[in-house]
This record gives structure tokens, sequence and C-alpha cells, in this order.
């Protein structure tokens, strides 16, 4: 389905020019306090929040983005009121219902992931629905990470593994950067290149913290409701300006010190 993972260079090329990033992360925050802003409840922030996501998505093949990895409900967003949840619960319906044929026409394909533990069949139901639409499709990846936790992905690959070694099927020693995120969540998705948060909270919230060690962080001061295709372009353009070493020094500075 998708390209395999690849090392990012040693060395940033900038020689094509401004990179595009070619997989982006997007933590949708700030629906509560657009709804709070307005007098609403924050059901109709969420709301907003679906079509905010509409809009991303329908911009980002144009800004080079070919893989989007979204935060729709974490792990710890079941601390919410109940009422809070079961509107979040309804969320992946509510976009789905009315974009999934098209999603299908323009060829993005749709992956959830995250634990089903939780959700009800009816959800189940439509997230698997979503995915096997849409699982032939390779112009756009879009990932829904929904009931969705880093530590918790990481630590459900680390069990993965340890049961392979219980059973024989790997040595300790086969362990390496590879192996492990071929067992996260995310496999088979490039290295994340950057992560966008916008409503002005800088953390990451336990959102992609293994495939988060070279993204390039950008913080917007919109909340998600308000964003679309200007602020994302805005963010690429801010990607495009970092200079991305890995770690290691740009070509021309190695050509400097001589
Ligand atoms: C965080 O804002 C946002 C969420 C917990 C939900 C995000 C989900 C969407 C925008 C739509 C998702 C669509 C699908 C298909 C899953 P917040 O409620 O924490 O806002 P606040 O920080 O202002 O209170």
């Amino acid at each position: 389905m998708a390209a395999p993972q690849t090392s990012p260079s040693p060395v940033a090329d900038r020689s094509q020019g401004a990179p595009a990033p070619l997989h982006a992360g997007l933590v949708m925050d700030g629906n509560g306090r657009w709804a709070r802003r307005r007098g609403l409840p924050r059901t109709l922030g969420h709301k907003a929040g679906v079509d905010a996501l509409k809009r991303t998505v329908a911009a980002a093949p144009d800004l080079n983005i070919r893989w989007l990895t979204v935060f729709g409900f974490s792990t710890e967003n079941w601390n919410r009121p109940t009422t809070e949840v079961a509107e979040l619960m309804a969320l992946p319906q509510r976009y789905f219902e009315t974009d999934l044929a098209r999603l299908e026409r323009e060829g993005v394909c749709v992956r959830i992931i995250g634990s089903r533990q939780g959700l009800s069949p009816e959800l189940v139901r439509i997230i698997e629905a979503a995915e096997a639409r849409t699982a032939h499709n390779d112009r756009f990846f879009l990932n829904v990470a929904f009931n969705y936790g880093a530590q918790a992905d990481i630590a459900r690959a680390a069990r993965a593994f340890a049961e392979d070694v219980a059973a024989g099927r790997a040595k300790p020693s086969d362990l390496d950067e590879a192996q492990f995120g071929a067992r996260l969540a995310t496999a088979g998705s490039p290295p994340l290149d950057l992560i966008i948060r916008p409503s002005g909270e800088q953390r990451l919230s336990n959102f992609l913290l293994w495939e988060a060690a070279y993204a390039e962080l950008i913080f917007q001061d919109v909340l998600w409701p308000d964003y679309g295709a200007e602020h994302l372009r805005a963010a690429v353009e801010i990607f495009a300006a970092r200079d991305r070493r890995y770690g290691a020094v740009r070509a021309d500075d190695v050509l400097a010190a001589g």
C-alpha cells in the first residue's frame, strides 16, 4: 500500500529548492475554545472541527503533502465528560457519511490507527468500511489517529516483539529501529516530516512520539475550527525554511571546515 519506511538523508539536501513535507501530522486542537468564544456548546466546536478537517484534507495534496496523520481522539480523551466522549465518538461517522464516497473517488486511502478496544461495534464497522473502501487508493494517505496514544502504541509494539521472541520468531538482537517501527501503528507510512499544532498550545500530547524524532514542530495561533488551506500553506512555508540536519551538518559547512 504505502512506501516503505526510509531513513532521512544524513545531510539536509536543499539542492532541489524548498523541500515539501511528504508526511505531516496534525493535532486538531481548539474546538472547545472556539465554541466557548461564541457562547456555543463544545459539541458545535467539534462539528466545526470536522469541516476544518475536510478543508485541510482537500488542500494538502496541492501543497505536496501526500501523507497526513490527524489526531482525532486520544486515549486520554476518555477522561472527558460522558456526553462529550459520545459526541467525539460520533465524529468519524459524521465525516465518512458525507465524505467517504468523495475520498474514495479522489484516490484517498484512509486508515484509522489506534486501539479498537472500547469503541462500539457500530463505530468499528464504520471505520473498517472506510478502510476497506479506500484500501486500493494511493494518491493520498489519510491516517486518522482515533483512540490513539503514542505511549500505548510503543508499549504494544514492545509487547508484540517480546511475543515474537517468546514464540521463537525473533531474537532479542533482531530489534533495531526499523524492526520496532514496523510494529507501530504508523508502519508503512514514510518518516514524519512535521507536526502542526494549532490553537497556541505547544506540546505533543502523546501524539506520534516515536515518529516525531526528526519532525519539525510548527505551532500556529489559530483555533482548529478556523483552520484552512491558508494556514496549511503557511505551515508548509515555515517547514520549507527550516534547516533539517538530522544531527549531521550541512554539506557546505563540511566544505567550509576543510
Ligand atoms: C481537541 O480540541 C479536539 C478533539 C479532542 C477532537 C478533534 C476532532 C476533530 C476536529 C474532528 C475529528 C474527525 C474525525 C473524523 C475523527 P479540544 O476539545 O481539546 O479544544 P479545547 O482545547 O479548546 O478545549
